[in-house]
């Protein structure tokens, strides 16, 4: 797959060390940056994934920052978009079986190298099953999800 990848300054340590993993997985890598220690706004980064995933530039995207929260939160803006912070295994890969998540979110000063490692690869290695025979409900639910996206509340 094609993975877009973005950093605010406070995950720049921990993309660095998965960026390397994920070409290792075997898939492509889109950097966005940040490259360095340099204070920087998280919400540009998380535009630029986003938009790559909207554009259909990339499959899927890793956003980073210190905490996780702030990419997520600005990802999630951006339509088409599905990103949450998964901090455990379990959920890094039932995000994406179950409800379509194309954004995995790490907090650089929350989660050690070896951890994220691990939550990438659920991550890239788990497929949406809602199209699968008896699990029609999880494709119900993230239609629902999209309904609500269409209707633009204010
Ligand atoms: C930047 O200091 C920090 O606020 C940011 O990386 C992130 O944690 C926001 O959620």
């Amino acid at each position: 797959m094609r993975i877009a990848i973005g950093t605010d300054h406070g995950g720049v340590p921990l993309r660095d060390v998965l960026l390397p993993y994920i070409q290792d997985l075997g898939h492509e890598v889109l950097d966005f940056g940040t490259d360095s220690p340099a204070s920087v706004d998280y919400p540009d980064y998380a535009e630029m994934v986003g938009r790559a995933i909207q554009e259909g530039k990339a499959d899927r995207g890793i956003l980073l920052c210190g905490s996780g929260v702030g990419v997520c939160i600005a990802a999630n803006k951006i339509k088409g978009v599905y990103a949450a912070i998964c901090h455990d295994s379990y959920s890094a890969r039932q995000g994406v079986e179950h409800d379509q998540m194309n954004v995995l979110c790490l907090g650089g000063r929350v989660v050690g190298s070896d951890l994220a490692k691990l939550l990438v690869r659920n991550f890239l290695e788990a497929r949406f099953v809602g199209n699968d025979p008896g699990e029609e409900r999880h494709a119900r639910r993230v239609n629902k999800v999209r309904a609500i996206e269409k209707k633009g509340f204010k």
